[in-house]
């Protein structure tokens, strides 16, 4: 006799089922970086453009993909005023800036208008940046992300191979809930997290005195309790902003600044763990 067992349907199993996602590499790289916090305005943009400028100091072929479409800064921050070329009406050319090659949907619309985007939108500009870009020969690209742990954060972890994240954060406390839970969404997207930052760390005046504006060691603290690397402090520095805002990051404008050799230092101990 037949024995009928309840179960579940095999069109239910398949719908309910955990989705498994297909990672696509970025064709023209070798590493693919991201840049993150959950946090906004904490220096992510800033650290981004200097540690890809910092990876061309030490001789990597290197390339920034701006991915945050609702406030790009590349365009600003690394002085682009060109289109991308294409030849084919399909694909792009990345721009060469400083000797990095740069994309970012800044390029494509007015910098003044805002991006009034839905997700799937966002999603669909990242495949194209990802996809579509003639990226040559780099070994490093660096993904300047927006803040959160939204749509664009998913993507990449979900769609696009990212080798690694750093994770930038200012040291007080109500920034480093958010960096908690940054952390939690790279490890539980199997993100590696390649350390930690500590930006506008402290402020040395003139006298030499260091002013912990925002705290200190919150952000060393929060390394060692999450077992992730701490990669070093930035301060609160007057050049380095002076210089993002006019177009040529300090790294590039002078690389024996005090702030550049720290980016360079961290640019060294990231290549070391992967070439
Ligand atoms: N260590 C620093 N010293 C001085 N100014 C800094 C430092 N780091 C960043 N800034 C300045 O702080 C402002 C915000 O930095 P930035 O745009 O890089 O932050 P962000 O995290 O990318 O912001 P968003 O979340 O909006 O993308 C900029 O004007 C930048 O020049
Ligand atoms: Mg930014």
């Amino acid at each position: 006799m037949d024995k009928k067992t309840a179960g579940l349907s095999d069109t239910f199993k398949k719908n309910t089922a955990p989705k498994s996602f297909i990672k696509n590499p970025i064709k023209g790289t070798k590493f693919t970086i991201a840049i993150s916090s959950a946090k906004g305005g904490v220096g992510k943009s800033t650290f981004a453009m200097n540690f890809a400028l910092a990876l061309k100091t030490i001789g990597q072929k290197v390339g920034i993909l701006d991915a945050d479409i609702y406030g790009p800064s590349l365009p600003k921050m690394m002085s682009i005023n060109e289109k991308p070329k294409s030849e084919d009406g399909k694909s792009m050319t990345p721009i060469n800036q400083y000797g990095v090659q740069c994309m970012s949907i800044g390029f494509l619309v007015d910098t003044d208008t805002p991006m009034i985007w839905r997700g799937p939108m966002v999603t669909s500009a990242i495949k194209t940046f990802t996809q579509k870009v003639l990226w040559n020969n780099l070994d490093f690209i660096v993904i300047d992300m927006p803040p959160g742990t939204g749509d664009t954060q998913l993507t990449f972890a979900q769609e696009i191979k990212v080798d690694g994240v750093i994770i930038v954060s200012t040291p007080q406390e109500i920034a480093l809930a958010d960096v908690r839970r940054g952390i939690n969404m790279f490890d539980k997207l199997k993100v590696p997290i390649l350390g930690l930052v500590d930006n506008m760390s402290f402020f040395e005046s003139d006298d030499g005195k260091k002013h912990n504006i925002f705290g200190e060691g919150g952000v060393e603290k929060t390394s060692n309790d999450y077992k992730k690397k701490f990669l070093g402090k930035i301060p609160i520095d007057i050049d380095l902003r002076v210089a993002a805002d006019s177009g040529t990051p300090l790294v590039e404008k002078n690389p024996d600044h005090k702030i550049s050799k720290i980016f360079i230092e961290i640019a060294k101990k990231i290549k070391q763990s992967y070439l």
